[in-house]
């Protein structure tokens, strides 16, 4: 099967990917109940992840940006769904972390309810991309995001983040573990995409990613 890891060497990327994320971007709103949706006008794409794994400064990353989405040393930052529009194309949207341990127990509660409401509900969300940090592998909370992606039928891709703290080998390995565990999820794209933010590793793969969701795809 070609695994995303393939796709990396590709030697004739799509242009169209980079042109994207090169084009304006609009932040529209921050969403911190269901009822505040914004109308599904374009596809749309979220990043998803436990706090701290890294999903705002993908964000900043992949739109070569570097103040789009607000990132944060404190985890828990990002604490409504962020919705921005790119180059009127395609939706992004950054989710509130998950997994945060100091979080209120009623707080999380919502933010999960938030999360399955959206997930379940929004007809044109293409494609979520689940981010696992490297050096933690797949948690427990990351098991029932992946559950409750299945059970929403959303298709997601999982990018490991932060690749430039784990030496070559202990990241393949980290990687293949990673895999391992998408075969028991059904809606779970096949392979892996290793990023950093810092390095740009894996980066333009994402925007070519990205250039495939949208519905016009001309320049
Ligand atoms: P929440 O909004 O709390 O859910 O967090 P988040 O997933 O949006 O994480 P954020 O992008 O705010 O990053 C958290 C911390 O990790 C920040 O200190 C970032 O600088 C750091 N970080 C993010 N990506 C990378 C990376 O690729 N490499 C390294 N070394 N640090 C990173
Ligand atoms: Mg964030």
């Amino acid at each position: 099967m070609n695994s995303v890891k393939e796709a990396a060497s590709d030697p004739q990327p799509d242009a169209f990917g980079r042109w994207l994320c090169a084009q304006q971007v609009t932040f529209m709103l921050g969403v911190a109940s269901l009822g505040q949706l914004p109308p599904e006008n374009l596809p749309e794409i979220c990043f998803a992840g436990r706090s701290n794994v890294g999903k705002s400064s993908l964000i900043n990353a992949v739109l070569g940006r570097k103040s789009v989405a607000r990132t944060s040393n404190t985890p828990g930052r990002t604490q409504q769904l962020n919705f921005f529009d790119l180059a009127g194309r395609l939706t992004l949207v950054d989710l509130p972390g998950y997994g945060f341990a100091k979080a209120p127990k009623q707080m999380v509660a919502q933010w999960t309810e938030l999360l399955q409401d959206y997930l379940r509900g929004r007809v044109r969300l293409k494609r979520a991309f689940l981010l696992i940090d490297c050096r933690h592998g797949v948690k427990k909370t990351d098991e029932a995001m992946m559950t409750l992606l299945d059970q929403a039928a959303v298709p997601y891709q999982v990018i490991v983040t932060k690749a430039d703290k784990l030496r070559p080998g202990a990241l393949t390995k980290r990687a293949d573990e990673v895999e391992a565990t998408l075969k028991k999820h059904p809606a779970a794209l096949p392979g892996v995409l290793m990023t950093s933010s810092q390095t740009f590793i894996g980066i333009d793969q994402l925007r070519d990613q990205l250039g495939t969701l949208t519905d016009r795809k001309e320049i």
